[in-house]
């Protein structure tokens, strides 16, 4: 192992948090007033965190400073920072071939890649893969393939989802206006509709008779009201709602919305940019319901934090001609190879320990609920937890409690907390977490939040 690589081994090991100065401290101030001057003011930092390097679930900060990473980068670190296989298939990579378009030729690792998430992928059908740079171009990959392949121009995806910001994508995104504001007209021919049993909607559009209510919606209102559902190309869902608030459908429901769907020829997609890759316990969130979706979207933990997104349809879908659809960077080799050592660990043991220390969470959060009453619910799977507030300013203040004591969160929906760590994380930073979790509800609730 080289040097640095062994300083990474030491530092994933290092007991976290750890605070050297007050957070944030002189250095990440500095740094934080520099980026100010001349980066976009549309990035919605959360917090004044200026991370230098990471190993594992540890991140330390510009000042010196240990952060235990509830946010392994907004779900991306999917093997934990850093971790030694991804870094050395990066290296190995880097050193052989560090670009060649895919699109235009053949590329070996390209192929690879394809043929592992059509191992993987949650149907039964042979599939096919189009790789791209991000989850945003996954989004628009799928609703160019869903008109092409059925010649039907409407696309359905649900109030409170969040699918990415480019137009195709935000035209799709429903759960902050803000996303939206400024930059209409959207894409034509998007339709919203209520996901789950609405019981995190803000219009308290509970339907407590029937959870499936909200796809009974999409037959008795939209497909009368608004649009023939033989017009209708495809519905795109995430499986559990991320930044929208981790919020997981009642059981049946995506069954039910699948029903729909095959009954009227709609293609099902399932945005499992954030939910997928192991996060849940599963390599898709989708397999936890008896589903099998047309398509399946891919992006953020694919490929451990080397920028990769993936387009996996159904081999029969794919139907496009040659040159209709294509990138330049889309499945470059060295994301290629951090998504192959990716993929292996996920499989051969980080999808367990996701499940096994995501329970032990939950758990343990269910617990400290039941003594810290500004705790309203836990919810989740595996390492993919939400918990929600009374508002979002308490949500806000619980989250940069935690910060100002090294552990990191990132809030989610209109008034929840998201933990998503590394799939890498151990049950003993689990515990820490939680205690320093509980500490930072308690200070807020004592002061009055
Ligand atoms: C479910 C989902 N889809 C799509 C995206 C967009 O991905 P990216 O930011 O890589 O474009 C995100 C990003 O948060 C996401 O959570």
């Amino acid at each position: 192992m080289s040097a640095p690589q062994t300083q990474l081994t030491v530092l994933a090991e290092t007991p976290a948090p750890r605070l050297v100065t007050e957070v944030p401290g002189p250095q990440a101030l500095a740094l934080i007033e520099r980026d100010r001057k001349v980066t976009s003011p549309s990035l919605p930092r959360a917090y004044q965190f200026v991370p230098k390097r990471g190993a594992g679930s540890v991140v330390e900060d510009v000042d010196g400073n240990l952060f235990l990473d509830l946010n392994a980068g907004i779900a991306v670190a999917s093997t934990g920072h850093c971790h030694p296989r991804v870094v050395e298939a990066v290296q190995r990579q880097a050193a052989e071939l560090i670009h060649y378009s895919a699109s235009d030729f053949y590329l070996p690792i390209y192929s690879e890649v394809c043929e592992q998430l059509d191992r993987i992928a949650p149907m039964k059908a042979d599939a096919r893969a189009f790789l791209t740079n991000s989850g945003t171009e996954a989004v628009e990959a799928a609703i160019k393939l869903a008109r092409h392949a059925t010649g039907r121009q409407y696309v359905i995806s649900m109030f409170q989802s969040f699918h990415g910001r480019s137009y195709g994508s935000v035209s799709l995104t429903a759960s902050k206006s803000l996303y939206r504001a400024g930059f209409g007209p959207m894409l034509p021919g998007v339709i919203h509709t209520w996901f789950g049993d609405c019981s995190h909607c803000p219009l308290n559009l509970t339907y407590p008779e029937c959870d499936f209510a909200t796809v009974r919606y999409l037959e008795n209102v939209i497909f009368r009201r608004l649009v023939k559902p033989w017009e209708v190309a495809v519905v795109i869902v995430e499986p559990i709602l991320g930044e929208g608030g981790y919020i997981v459908p009642p059981p049946g429901w995506m069954e039910a919305l699948r029903e729909v769907c095959t009954k009227h020829g709609i293609l099902l997609a399932v945005d499992e940019v954030q939910s997928g890759m192991g996060r849940t316990g599963k390599m898709w969130a989708i397999q936890h319901s008896d589903v099998q979706p047309d398509i399946v979207l891919a992006g953020k933990g694919i490929a451990s934090g080397i920028p990769l997104g993936a387009m996996i349809a159904r081999d029969d879908l794919m139907v496009w001609e040659t040159g209709a659809h294509g990138s330049t960077y889309g499945g470059n080799p060295v994301s290629c190879a951090a998504a192959l050592a990716t993929i292996d660990l996920i499989e051969h043991g980080l999808m367990d320990n996701a499940r096994e220390v995501g329970g032990f969470m939950i758990e343990g959060l269910r617990r400290i609920q039941l003594r810290q009453p500004l705790v309203e619910e836990v919810r989740g799977l595996g390492m993919m937890i939400g918990i929600e507030f009374a508002d979002h300013d308490t949500a806000v203040d619980v989250e940069k409690a935690a910060f100002r004591r090294g552990l990191l969160m990132l809030t989610c929906g209109d008034a929840s907390l998201r933990m998503s760590p590394p799939l890498v994380f151990r049950r003993d930073q689990a515990e820490t977490a939680l205690g320093i979790f509980e500490e930072a509800v308690a200070e807020v609730a004592s002061a009055g939040g």
